[in-house]
């Protein structure tokens, strides 16, 4: 099968991002002007570079009457974030995360999830989350839109990353034991589980 997705879709649900997985989430911790505290799964998400290491998630439209959702107004206000993961015993909080609440309700309370003061900005952490990546806004890339929807890409430089010690074994990341959960295409997600090494030719 090939098909040109602007000139229609031979499927009942768009599979563009069941084509492309599992997508890391990056549960993006945020703060308004006012303190109040912001949480979101986003997995348009990944890291993009590193010297000096860079993130990178989009946001797509808006949030109840508003332009931007809540994560990228926060940013574009403070100029900081933080990226925190979701693993298996986390999952179903990410999913409330994503619910679209107000922008003065503080979706770590609503999701009952512990924050974490961060050490280099405002945004709080989440405690649960085994890798915390504390963010400065470097840019906003305003992408291609077909509808009045607006899609931001939103590039963070990574200036303190907190390891949980018991996911650090032998001086390296114990990545398998964090359990990370990652999207795939329509309500699926994946948890990984497992690895093989290839040393790089
Ligand atoms: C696993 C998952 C991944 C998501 N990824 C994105 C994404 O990449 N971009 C986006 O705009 N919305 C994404 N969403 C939807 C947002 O999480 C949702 O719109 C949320 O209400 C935004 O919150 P905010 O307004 O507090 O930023 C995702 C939802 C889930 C459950």
């Amino acid at each position: 099968m090939f098909y040109e997705p602007k000139k229609g879709l031979p499927f009942d649900i768009d599979p563009f991002k069941s084509l492309i997985f599992p997508r890391p989430i990056g549960w993006i911790s945020s703060v308004n002007k006012k303190g109040i505290a912001n949480l979101a799964p986003y997995s348009y998400f990944n890291a993009v570079t590193d010297e000096p290491p860079q993130i990178m998630f989009c946001s797509n439209g808006g949030s109840f009457n508003y332009k931007y959702k809540d994560s990228l107004s926060n940013i574009l206000s403070t100029k900081e974030f933080v990226v925190n993961f979701a693993t298996s015993s986390t999952r179903n909080q990410m999913n409330n995360s994503s619910k679209d609440f107000k922008p003065e309700e503080d979706e770590f309370i609503l999701s009952k999830l512990k924050k974490k003061k961060s050490k280099l900005v405002r945004a709080p952490s989440v405690k649960d989350s085994p890798v915390n990546l504390e963010c400065k806004l470097v840019k906003t890339i305003k992408l291609k839109s077909n509808s009045k929807k607006i899609s931001t890409m939103i590039i963070g430089e990574v200036i303190g990353i907190f390891i949980k010690d018991k996911f650090i074994k032998n001086n390296r990341v114990d990545s398998l034991s964090m359990h990370y959960i990652a999207r795939m295409g329509y309500s699926e997600y994946t948890t990984v589980t497992s690895k093989f090494n290839l040393k790089r030719k």
